[in-house]
């Protein structure tokens, strides 16, 4: 049966209107262009420096390629390390990539590249390769991507290390981009095909400038900052209200007659630690006094945020990801849920009403198509709805795959919201290639890129059939040159959305705009099959786990299993590895076995069949010693699963 259908896509693959779309493809084939080389073979620092007073000089001790490296020596602290400058040299808005060769002259450490850049004396500090192991014995490469989101003033290349001062080698240092393609102006706009709601996309950075710019404003007409207006944006530190990051993406909707979706006012992820800090800077303990005064920094936040923008901003997801729906009461136990209960929504929507009066204020959440999460914000909505609690709109965020979840789960998603006085929105829609997070592709296969069209297609077919219920529809990017499921739930590079990693429109565009283009009437869960290059099986599932309690010597953990595929999973045996040693002692709802650091459960009778967009929980105590690293993979009868 899965033979037949590759076979079946792979002849549609070849059949007329996806090779077209296709050979647009592979026609833009990218030729880098490299701004930046430094290999000090003439014997010079060819323009590093020191970020402090260290002493850089070229010499033929060690060399990557060719026969001299620069050797930095006589650093004091962890942050000193060679530096160059590439204000000039890099343009805002440009994906560069750097690739740097390190290695230390002793010992052993990680090393990191970073950009520092300054605004009018303001210093960023942006990581473009991340820690590193390296060592004296050999040259490690640093290699990643950096894009210029600012004007700036000041702009340095460099390299430190995490935990030593040692003395380090740095050589064959290029930076590159490749050229943008200009956009495509001969297809129609996205938003001029879907009119039924705005069609929307989420950016960071530098997408509003150059072509992405472009892009942007013409195929879109809302527009949601990613990242700039949330907590650690725009409140850092208490009561400094900075909006640098947001300012110029609403002023760019503003422009383009766009409409702004403000994400997101509360949240238990991007907040800043002083937050959850007591008047003394420990961390919050449920206490009246504690829950008074998160509440005033709540208020205080809201009433600045939300009034800094006024009636710019037409909606707000005034709350985010609340829900539990393994919580017996439906709510996520955030440090917001524990010292407030829900008393941090309430005062929330109460006062975002109350300084955007004007804007529709959402509750925002993710997997509001699986039944159980579903129930519990509905629940939810009607209670704070019914003690008079303004929500006018539910978010949906949509963070799918190409083989999940089926249609008619997200068409009870948004029946199941009607006749309730709420609005509904489409706030975070990508459509993910991967099935699985042990997959990895280098490049997407033609496959699953199809099957993502269709994904689109249906989704986009079923969301305009809802007109009545859906205010608006965005998805979680531009392109796919800059999608946040590059790191998450793994790093690999995926590709969900509507427009390449040039900006060009993808099969999934087509999807939107015009299905006729991409042929076949396969639904999407029919044309996946798994790829051979894989260890995931053609089922999906998602492991919570979750330390519930800590105590010196013990601890009491959550295992949740979520079956993400489109089939029942029977007898599931679920396995992880302990990373600091621990041991568990007793669990329940399941049976384990661990030898060694190995773990391996089954269900107990009751529920070891899971259903498909069901879930499955085991709860248990253990020991551990020293550190309590959370597993880092799990599977289930085999397969890998997304790690939430
Ligand atoms: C993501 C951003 O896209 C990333 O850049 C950031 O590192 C993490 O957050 N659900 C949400 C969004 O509500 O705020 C998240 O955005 C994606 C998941």
């Amino acid at each position: 049966m899965r033979a037949l259908a590759r076979l079946a896509l792979a002849t549609l693959v070849v059949a007329v209107p996806l090779t077209a779309v296709v050979a647009a493809h592979a026609a833009a084939d990218p030729t880098p262009v490299t701004v930046l080389t430094s290999d000090f073979e003439d014997g010079t620092v060819q323009g590093w420096t020191g970020r402090s007073a260290e002493s850089l000089a070229v010499g033929t001790t060690v060399a990557h390629g060719g026969t001299h490296s620069l050797a930095v020596t006589g650093r004091t602290a962890t942050w000193n390390g060679p530096s160059l400058s590439v204000l000039g040299t890099f343009e805002k808005g440009t994906a560069y990539t750097i690739s740097a060769w390190v290695r230390m002259a002793d010992g052993s450490d990680n090393a990191r590249l970073s950009v520092e850049r300054r605004t009018g004396g303001t210093a960023t500090y942006e990581t473009v390769v991340g820690n590193t192991a390296v060592t004296s014995s050999g040259w490690v490469n640093l290699t990643g991507h950096y894009t210029l989101s600012a004007d700036v003033d000041f702009l340095n290349l460099y390299v430190e290390t995490a935990s030593t001062t040692g003395s380090l080698y740095l050589d064959d240092v290029t930076a590159s981009y490749v050229p943008a393609l200009p956009i495509q102006t001969d297809i129609p706009a996205v938003k001029d095909v879907v009119t039924e709601f705005p069609v929307g996309a989420a950016v960071t950075g530098a997408e509003i400038t150059t072509e992405h710019g472009d892009l942007l404003a013409r195929h879109f007409n809302s527009i949601t900052p990613g990242n700039a207006l949330k907590w650690d944006a725009t409140e850092p530190t208490e009561n400094t209200f900075t909006y640098t990051q947001a300012d110029p993406i609403i002023a760019f909707a503003k422009a383009h007659d766009m409409k702004v979706r403000g994400h997101t006012l509360v949240w238990h992820n991007q907040t800043p630690a002083w937050v959850f800090q007591d008047a003394n800077g420990a961390t919050m303990t449920a206490t009246a006094e504690n829950k008074a005064l998160l509440l005033a920094r709540l208020e205080n936040h809201i009433r600045n945020v939300a009034a800094h923008y006024g009636d710019t901003i037409g909606t707000w997801d005034v709350v985010n990801e609340v829900i539990d729906e393994s919580q017996s009461d439906g709510m996520r136990r955030s440090s917001w849920y524990t010292i407030t209960g829900l008393d941090y929504i309430r005062t929330a929507f109460r006062v975002a009403r109350e300084v955007a009066p004007s804007a529709k204020l959402c509750i925002n959440d993710y997997n509001t198509n699986v039944a159980a999460k579903r129930d519990a914000l509905y629940n939810l909505v009607v209670q704070l709805k019914g003690e008079g609690v303004p929500i006018d709109c539910v978010g949906h965020q949509m963070h799918v795959n190409v083989s999940w979840p089926s249609i008619s789960d997200t068409e009870a998603m948004l029946k199941k919201f009607e006749g309730i006085g709420v609005e509904q929105q489409i706030t975070e829609m990508d459509v993910s290639i991967y099935t699985g997070s042990g997959e990895s592709f280098p490049t997407p296969p033609a496959d699953r890129l199809l099957a993502q069209a269709y994904m689109y297609r249906d989704m986009f077919a079923l969301f305009r059939r809802y007109k009545a219920d859906l205010t608006s529809v965005t998805l979680w990017g531009l392109a796919d040159d800059n999608t946040w499921l590059d790191t998450y739930p793994v790093t690999r590079k995926d590709a969900p959305l509507l427009f390449d990693t040039r900006l060009q429109a993808k099969s999934a565009y087509w999807g939107v705009v015009d299905p006729s283009k991409i042929g076949g009437t396969a639904s999407p869960s029919a044309s996946v099959s798994p790829s051979a290059s894989t260890s995931a099986g053609p089922s999906g599932c998602a492991v919570t786990y979750k330390i519930t309690g800590s105590w010196p010597g013990g601890f009491q953990g959550d295992v949740k299993i979520a079956n993400t595929g489109s089939s029942a999973i029977a007898n599931w045996k679920l396995a992880w590895t302990f990373a600091g040693g621990q041991t568990i002692s007793q669990l329940w709802n399941g049976t384990v076995a661990q030898s060694g650091s190995a773990v391996s459960v089954t269900g107990a009778s009751w529920n070891a069949t899971i259903a498909a967009g069901g879930s499955a929980s085991v709860g248990f105590l253990a020991s551990w010693t020293g550190s309590n690293p959370v597993p880092a993979t799990f599977t289930v009868n085999g397969t890998t699963c997304t790690v939430l």
